[in-house]
Parts: structure tokens; sequence; C-alpha cells
């Protein structure tokens, strides 16, 4: 792993400068973090920076703010009030763009409509909406109030929306008559009528209107947004929370059949959020800041956000499909808006890689400052169109690691403080106040050049303060595996110039255009098919997505195989947990293989749908099983050729 030849010159300061700041961040870190805490707007200044009582951390302990105070009041304050906060772009080509003075009026009305909803602090509300600026208008809503929001990524199905509903007991749901996705309409309010017949909690329904179908409202509890509207008052005073009172809770999938909901506080996360997209991206209120992630995902709520708004920056949201209704499409809302800084996935990279580089020639993309890449590895030819062709050879990029559970990003180069030399495909270095490293089974760091699990040595500001509902889960999911350490179900390598190399999930955790899809929950939902006996899922190498879905299934006794049951097994799954979610293949197999001990063998699975040697079978059960798999796996793949 030689260092590449980059064809720019660095510009900024030496590399010995940022290592010898990274070094007085470790040595003194709460002093490092109390500097960045300084940054933000607190209402009361904190008693403790740092209270760690392992595994749970409190950051900045009696601190009282408020979030949508930081990311609005502030802004709408000053002379800040006419710029832009929110260009929205409509997938069908509508357009809003919203001031902070705005977005200030918006939210406090929002704010409002909650609280004659009866929604207090604490109390939890479910956003189930595509990516229109209600969406974080209802966010900040929700923040301004002390209400703890989670979001519902709007791609996924009823029973992914209902079990997250459930878990949290959200007492109110916002949901819209339907999104644009490609040209279509998803039906929102119908897929949240369906959830809502097994959620309880939920007193109250807001809908917005947003695709102009036709929706039923089912009961006195489901109103418009626009007639809530009405009544609104035009301000709600921001009520201060302590540091470590929740901001948000946000599902993800962890190893087990049911996702993790990821508690967020107020303080400790915004904290950290505002530093890294500072050293970072070096966001500043003039940047024009795009993230193409969906506001579903972590990457959203801090990227789209809270981070672009907290920096009193302008923050870009796009509705829809990145090539709909052209390949153009993307390249359009850069040069319309003169996006600064451009933060997506590898995943969307290469895929516009496939197009060639003619569609960018046509736009004027020179606003372009700096490039951003996030949610799974980026290969180096990936790093090198984009760095080529979209920043036309002088945008650096940063590859960004991080998590839901991390807030932020942890690992990530900062060349707006200084130029850490780039790598294409290295996360580079940890930033400032952040101790990672890669260690082997026994918890020991391995050598440079050997692949281990990736950990994080000491808390973090944004850190999650536990699981909803699961002190005994967080122990278990991130401390047990290493004592006192943080374990992030990666594999990484370090270089030798002590650079990370993300080599992805070392857990059942997949990355499918960097989704983050649970092997167990997607299993679950197959063998909820009256057809399917048992079913395991692996991930299959894709060179656009990263990973695609497989799944082996036993069928009951007496089931017939059918080309029409893989599909009605795929239409149960996408009904369940969305479109993301759908298997690129389904293999109907009579046995799976097993462990003595009963556990399916993965590993087995993982290397025949990836065409792998098999390693050693020496712990399975049934050797003949692996046979079998092999021979079902290749006699299906020579019937799909055959069909083509
Ligand atoms: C998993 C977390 C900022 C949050 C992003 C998504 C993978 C994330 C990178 C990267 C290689 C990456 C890891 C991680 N991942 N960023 N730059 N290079 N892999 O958060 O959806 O919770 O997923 O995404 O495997 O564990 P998430």
């Amino acid at each position: 792993m030689a260092e590449l030849s980059l064809p720019f010159e660095t510009r900024y300061f030496p590399v010995k400068k940022f290592l010898d700041m990274y070094q007085k961040s470790l040595e003194e870190p709460e002093e490092f973090w109390a500097e960045e805490a300084r940054q933000l707007d607190w209402f009361r200044t904190w008693d403790k920076v740092l209270e760690w009582k392992p595994p749970f951390a409190r950051w900045f302990v009696g601190g009282m703010l408020n979030a949508s105070h930081i990311c609005v009041d502030r802004h709408a304050k000053s002379w800040r009030r006419s710029k832009v906060a929110i260009y929205w772009e409509g997938e069908p080509g509508d357009s809003r763009v919203l001031s902070y003075s705005t977005l200030y009026r918006e939210v406090n009305r929002c704010a409002s409509v909650l609280r004659k909803c009866g929604i207090g602090k604490g109390d939890k509300v479910a956003l189930y909406l595509p990516m229109i600026p209600e969406l974080p208008i209802f966010m900040l809503a929700c923040a301004r109030i002390g209400a703890i929001h989670t979001v519902v990524f709007s791609g996924f199905g009823a029973l992914a929306l209902a079990d997250r509903v459930n878990d949290i007991e959200a007492k109110l749901l916002v949901t819209a008559d339907g999104g644009f996705r490609r040209g279509k309409i998803v039906p929102l309010k119908s897929i949240a009528d369906e959830a809502l017949t097994k959620c309880p909690s939920v007193e109250k329904v807001i809908v917005v209107k947003r695709a102009g179908v036709s929706v039923t409202m089912k009961s006195p509890k489901e109103s418009w947004l626009d007639d809530l509207l009405e009544e609104a008052a035009l301000f709600v005073e921001p009520e201060p929370v302590e540091s470590n009172h929740p901001l948000y809770v946000l599902y993800t999938s962890g190893t087990t059949g049911k996702p993790k909901g990821v508690i967020h506080s107020t303080g400790g996360y915004l904290v950290h959020n505002c530093s890294a997209y500072r050293w970072v991206f070096n966001l500043q209120e003039e940047s024009v800041y795009w993230c193409t992630a969906d506001i579903g995902w972590v990457t959203g709520h801090s990227s789209i956000v809270y981070a672009p708004l907290a920096h009193g920056a302008a923050t870009v949201i796009y509705e829809g499909a990145p090539d709909y209704p052209t390949i153009e499409r993307w390249w359009d809302i850069i040069e319309k808006y003169g996006v600064t800084i451009f933060y997506t996935s590898p995943t969307a990279i290469r895929k516009f890689m496939g197009y060639g580089d003619e569609m960018l020639k046509k736009h004027d993309l020179s606003s372009l400052e700096l490039l951003g890449s996030v949610g799974e590895p980026i290969n180096p030819e990936a790093w090198l169109w984009f760095y080529r062709y979209v920043g036309g050879g002088s945008c650096p990029i940063v590859d960004t690691w991080g998590q839901t559970e991390t807030g932020s990003a942890l690992i990530s180069p900062c060349p707006g403080i200084e130029c850490v030399p780039l790598k294409p495909g290295s996360v580079t270095l940890p930033l400032p106040g952040v101790d990672a490293d890669v260690v082997g089974e026994d918890g020991k760091p391995v050598p440079m050049e050997q692949r281990g699990f990736l950990v994080i040595k000491r808390p973090w500001p944004g850190m999650l303060l536990g699981i909803h509902g699961g002190p005994e889960r967080y122990k278990k999911a991130y401390w047990s595996r290493f004592p006192g350490v943080y374990y992030t179900g990666d594999y990484a390598v370090r270089d030798e110039d002590g650079y990370f190399w993300i080599l992805g999930r070392a857990d059942e955790v997949l990355k499918v255009a960097g989704h983050r899809i649970g092997t167990a929950e997607l299993e679950d939902v197959a063998i909820s098919h009256p057809q399917i006996a048992e079913a395991a899922v692996v991930g299959k190498l894709h060179p656009v997505k990263g990973e695609s879905i497989v799944i082996f299934a036993r069928l009951e006794e007496g089931v017939t195989p059918s080309p029409d049951l893989k599909k009605d097994l795929a239409g149960h799954i996408r009904k369940a947990l969305g479109p993301v979610a759908v298997p690129d293949e389904v293999y109907f197999v009579a046995k799976l293989p097993k462990t003595r001990s009963g556990t399916v063998m993965r590993r087995v699975l993982k290397a025949v749908a990836n065409n792998t040697s098999l390693g050693d079978l020496t712990a399975l059960e049934d050797e003949s099983s692996v046979e079998e798999i092999i021979k079902a796996y290749q006699e299906l793949k020579k019937g799909e050729v055959k069909k083509k």
C-alpha cells in the first residue's frame, strides 16, 4: 500500500503541525473538547466536561442548550436572517429556497403545532417523510420543545416503520400523502396506515401535503398539517435542555433481528458534529453544502440538517433519484446552486462512472471546492474518477468513516486545516480527539499491514448515550468484545504510514449501496413468508452497490420451488422492509449448511454466492449439504444464463 502519487500539490500546513495538534488533543482531551464546545451557544455552561462511567459517557454535564436555537435562532437573529438556509429541489423540478428567517418561522409554527397536539419535553415523535423541507423543519421543531425525534427512512416498508414506532413508543407520527421517487409516487400515508394498525402508542398523525394524491383520513386523530398551521403560533420559546437530554433516536441494523434505537445526546452530539464538519469540510457560513444521503440515515441527520445549519451554511436537499429524469440531474443541481462542498457515496460515484464523463463536461462545476465520500469503502478507481472528473483535478476528497453510533465522522482527512496527504481508498487518520486503533482477537494492536478489528479506545462527544430500552444490549454490542474499548464491527488495516483503510464489516451486517442492513432482520422477514421454512442471508460483492443481497431458503414441506415463489418472496420483503432490502438473488435449497451446534455457516454460503473458495469445512455437521448448495447454486446459475 505505497503512497500513490497525486496530481495535486498540498496547499496546506505541513503534516507535522496536524500531528502535533492531534497529539495534544489526546494528551488533554477534556481541554480539547471544551474548546470545541465553546464554539456553540450555551444557555448555561457545563459543570463537568466528561463523566465517564464505562461504558456510559456523559458530556458537558450540567450545560444547557437547545439544538433549534443553535441551528436556527442564532442565525435568524443575525445578519444571516436573509441568507439561504435550505435550497430544496423536488424530483419533478419544483424548488423552494428557505432563508434562515423563513426556516425560523416554519420551525416555530411546527413547534407550536406539536405543542397543540400534546407533545412536550421527552415525548417521542416519529417522522416518516420524504426529502422535503418539512422533514428538517419537524426535526428542529421537536428539538425546540425538547421532544425526541426518530426519523424513519421513507424507503422503508410498513413492518420496518411499525417496529420502530413501537420500540420507541412514539406518541405522534408525521408523514406525507406521498413522495416522488423515479417519477412514481410512493404512497407514504397508505404505508403508514398499514403500520399504524399495529402501533397503539400513536395518539396523533400529522399529514403533510406533498404529492397531491388522495388519502383517507382514518380518524379524528389524523390531520393535515396545513389545517393545523392555521392555528399555529409564530413563536415558541426554545426549551433549554441539559446536554445529555436525547436529541434523537435513530434505528440501525445490528446482528440481531431487531434494529437498535441508537440514542444521541444534544450537547455532545452537536459539539462533535460541529467540530467534525469544521475540521473535515471547513464548513463556513458561505458554504453551499450538498450531502446526497437520505435524512433517514445518520449521515443525513448530521450532514444535511445539524452540521450545515449549526454553521449557518446553505444546505441543499434533493428529493429524488440521482439519475432522474436523466443522468444530468445531479450535475444540474451543483451548477444551479453553486455547490461548494459535495458529499456522496461510493455507490453513487461508481454508478455515474458507468455513464462516462461526457455528462460532466456539459456543466460548470467550478464552484466545487471539496468532495466527500462516506458510508462504505471507496475503491481507488472510483476515488480517482471522482477526483479527476467531478472535482476537475483540484478538489481534495475527504473519505470519512463513521457510524450511526458515532454520530459523526471519527476518521477522515482534514484538508480544511492542513493536508494529511490523501491516498485514494484510505480514510487516512483519526480526527483530533479521537483515539482509534486496529486490534486482533486478543484485543492487542496488530502490526501494521495486518488486518484486525477497528476500535475506539476512549469516549468521544458524539458517542451514543445508549440503545433505547437496552443498557445490556448496548454493553454487549459495543463493549463486551474488548472490555473498556468501543468495538466498531469493522475490519481495518493500517499501512506503513499509520493510515487507516476500512475493509468492511466483520459481523453479519451488510452494506448494500451504503444502506446498513442486518442479515438477521432480513431472515426474520423471509421466514415470515408462509412458504419459507428457513432462510440465510449473505452479501455478495457487487461492482456498483458494494454488496448485494443473496438469500438461501429452505421451503416448507411439500412446497415446489418456482420463479413465481421467488418473486413473491421478493415482494414480501419489499412490502415489509422496503426496496433497499429486496434480494438480488434467491436460491431454494433442500438444506442449509450448519455447524455441529446448529448455527448456519454463512461463510460457506458467502463463498458459494461469491464463487470463492470455501475454506475450512471441518466444523460442518454434514458436508454433503455444502455440495448440495454448490450444486443448487450452479444449477440455478446455469438456468439463469439459459434464460438470458
Ligand atoms: C458502517 C456504518 C457517518 C456515518 C456513515 C454510515 C461503513 C462508513 C465508511 C468509509 C468504509 C465506511 C462501516 C461502518 N462505513 N463510512 N468512509 N469507508 N466504510 O453509518 O449506516 O451506521 O454504517 O458503514 O462499515 O461500520 P452507518
